[in-house]
């Protein structure tokens, strides 16, 4: 069975047929998935999927891209959802991306620091987003995460920053860029991370795997995650598949 710990199936791109999506998915041995929002209205979205599947979990935050428009009222939101909805295990998909020039790098980092310290107060794990960030990411949490746990999707950055992260309690999220050929970099951390520590996820809809790379991509798709990490440290794909689903139990706290 197989645990998809990053899939934004609530998005606009599964408005004609999301519920099959889900039942394919769980058709598939996927047994569980956790749908993160990105802003108010698609953490909103997730919460209600979660509520409505066993087997869906939810995280809510304000992604960097959208943290130009943030006020008060989103983080008393994303505060009640954590302290009231029992299937939201998670603050994200929250972080910092200096790919594209806007929001500011102030902006995103005022956002950012303001939801790793309600992360830290609410002793909730945390599901980063970090793209080109790698030093204002790790100042970030040093002086304000003091404490804090969780997980960096689609991790890119070093052996020797996952290390550090190792210590801090993160644990790295795998997706589909693992099976791509020229994933050079990524296969190599997929294969010397510890096991203890890898999460697979598809980040749905984006990121497909071959064999069906170019197209939408779905929860079911996490398997191709799992067998290419199996291939890369010579394991069977079903015991990759046991050990990732016991590491999202583990740091989402799902009993
Ligand atoms: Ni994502």
């Amino acid at each position: 069975m197989l645990f998809d710990t990053h899939c934004h199936v609530h998005d606009e791109a599964y408005n004609e047929d999301r519920d099959d999506v889900i039942q394919r998915a769980f058709q598939s041995g996927v047994q569980y998935m956790m749908f993160p929002g990105t802003d108010i209205p698609t953490s909103a979205a997730a919460v209600e999927l979660a509520r409505r599947y066993e087997g869906v979990y939810a995280a809510v935050g304000i992604h960097p891209e959208e943290a130009a428009e943030i006020t008060d009222e989103a983080f008393a939101q994303i505060r009640y959802w954590i302290t009231h909805e029992p299937k939201v295990v998670a603050l994200g998909e929250v972080g910092l991306d200096y790919h594209w020039p806007e929001p500011s790098r102030e902006i995103q980092k005022k956002v950012f620091i303001e939801q790793v310290k309600m992360a830290v107060e609410l002793d909730i794990p945390i599901d980063i987003h970090d793209r080109e960030a790698h030093g204002d990411m790790m100042d970030i949490l040093h002086t304000y995460g003091k404490g804090i746990r969780g997980v960096f999707h689609c991790y890119s950055g070093s052996l020797e920053m996952a290390q550090e992260l190792m210590k801090m309690g993160f644990y790295f999220g795998f997706t589909g860029t693992t099976v791509f050929p020229n994933s050079k970099k990524v296969k190599r951390l997929a294969a010397e991370l510890p096991l203890e520590r890898i999460l697979i996820e598809t980040d749905s809809p984006y990121l497909t795997p071959p064999p069906y790379r170019g197209k939408r991509n779905e929860p079911r798709y996490v398997q191709y995650v799992a067998a290419e990490i199996a291939r890369l440290r010579n394991m069977e794909t079903s015991e990759v598949a046991r050990i990732t689903l016991e590491n999202g139990k583990r740091i989402f706290q799902i009993n």
